[in-house]
């Protein structure tokens, strides 16, 4: 009774959802009727990359980095904008990242390894995560990277270590964990962070402090969880400045910053979906704040801030992930067959489901269209099922599409953070990737092949 009620109240929510608007991606419809990105007509890509195929929208790619540089010109000189390599790392996406001036933000020795490999200078490389190795914290040294962020108090003394071997400084940065549930960071409540940042300033030769680092929320809509974590982070300035004489010039701000066509379940939400199938609200757009006025208000604040504070304003670092590469790439999966079942769901089986391809669409809403049809009507729900044999690799569960015949290709939008990343070669090899430019599609990253999976093996 109430999985039935809850299930109308979803349908009326998918079918009058703010998100069935292509314009939102740059996208459109062409004379056939067919989903079309930047001229290209979406089902002829099948035929010429495989099925399933992730599609980069490189125009829309760098309207989102323009307007996120354009909205943080605002910030202190010397302020810089780093990507999240974990969101989305395919070289060919990182290289347009970086092509319009964008830095590293890397959390793992290959991530900074390919950073340095892409020719990144170490002035626009930051580095965080909870496991550096020691090669990668002297290959950081020796780039001279921006800073290094350590996550927990024993990365002091094998850094320290590192530069004394290398006769070399490291710029340290310190996380401050800001929530006692998050296992990232230092604490600040108990003095940790506050001790650690004493400790690296009682070996100038090896050590230089330059930043304060804080992260902890995702997809935010507006400011508010920004702003509560710049707060803390510039009263913890003020009480080290206090304490030592020091002022660290650089504050991190972390990610976190949300795009309108998309969210992340609440609790109930995600319960309800586990328990039910019932698929939640969708985002609505007006509770999304642009990245003009985000950016300018979280400027604004810090500088009051250090204005009250009596600080002057640390320049500013930002690592987005989700802003600037979601919206700009989509999937597209191909439905194998139809299944109705007497009692129970209808079976859209398709070649990508969330164990090897969608896992963001476990916790997160995305939206879908057909690409042969994307304006049809919305007909019937379907539990949109992957190719992994479990009945948990499913895409989406009572999803409302229009009806569905196998040989039909969903695309489904803001595949652009942390689809590739999740993704995985259970049982079939990983998919291309194409960027999208000018009316052409070149391949930037090559399905996986057989011998791909195999290729490690050595039995
Ligand atoms: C330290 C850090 N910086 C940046 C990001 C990017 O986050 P988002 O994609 O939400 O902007 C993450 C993601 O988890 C992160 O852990």
């Amino acid at each position: 009774m109430i999985k039935a009620l809850l299930l109308r109240l979803s349908e009326s929510w998918q079918r009058h959802s703010g998100l069935r608007d292509l314009g939102l991606w740059d996208l459109e419809v062409n004379s056939a009727g067919h989903l079309c990105v930047q001229g290209i007509d979406t089902l002829q890509l099948i035929p010429r990359f495989g099925s399933p195929l992730l599609v980069v929208n490189r125009a829309r790619l760098m309207k989102d980095i323009g307007a996120l540089q354009e909205a943080f010109a605002r910030a202190p000189a010397g302020s810089k904008i780093f990507y999240s390599y974990k969101t989305n790392c395919v070289p060919g996406i990182l290289k347009a990242m970086h092509g319009a001036g964008i830095g590293a933000e890397v959390i793992s020795p290959y991530e900074l390894w390919l950073a340095e490999r892409l020719g990144v200078p170490g002035a626009m490389i930051l580095y965080n995560g909870v496991d550096k190795s020691d090669e990668s914290l002297e290959s950081a040294i020796r780039a001279g990277i921006l800073a290094i962020n350590i996550d927990h108090v024993e990365e002091i003394h094998r850094l320290r270590a590192a530069a004394a071997g290398l006769g070399r400084k490291a710029n340290v940065g310190v996380r401050l964990a800001l929530s006692s549930r998050s296992q990232f960071g230092l604490d600040v409540d108990s003095g940790e962070a506050h001790a650690a940042c004493k400790t690296i300033l009682s070996y100038p030769e090896q050590l230089s402090l330059q930043c304060l680092h804080v992260h902890l929320t995702s997809n935010a809509k507006d400011t508010s969880a920004h702003l509560s974590f710049a707060d803390r982070a510039l009263k913890f300035m003020r009480q080290l400045k206090d304490a030592t004489g020091y002022t660290i010039p650089y504050l991190d701000l972390g990610g976190g910053f949300g795009v309108p066509t998309t969210k992340n379940m609440n609790g109930i939400e995600y319960g309800l979906y586990r328990l039910f199938g019932v698929l939640p609200r969708p985002p609505q757009l007006g509770r999304w704040q642009p990245v003009s006025s985000f950016m300018g208000e979280l400027i604004e604040s810090i500088e009051a801030g250090c204005g009250r504070l009596g600080l002057p304003t640390p320049r500013l670092l930002i690592e987005p992930g989700r802003l600037l590469t979601s919206r700009a790439e989509f999937l597209l999966a191909s439905v194998r067959s139809v299944k109705r079942r007497t009692r129970g769901p209808t079976f859209a089986m398709t070649d990508a489901g969330r164990l090897s391809m969608t896992f963001p669409c476990d916790f997160e809403y995305h939206e879908a269209f057909v690409a042969g049809r994307p304006s049809a009507q919305l007909d019937a729900f379907y539990d949109v099922m992957g190719r992994v044999c479990t009945s948990s690799d499913w895409m989406f569960r009572n999803r409302l599409l229009p009806k569905l015949q196998p040989g039909d290709v969903l695309a489904v939008m803001d595949a652009g953070a942390y689809f590739s990343s999740y993704s995985s070669n259970f049982a079939f090899p990983r998919p291309a990737i194409v960027m999208v430019q000018d009316g052409e599609a070149n391949l930037i990253r090559a399905a996986e092949s057989f011998d791909h999976l195999t290729a490690m093996d050595r039995a």
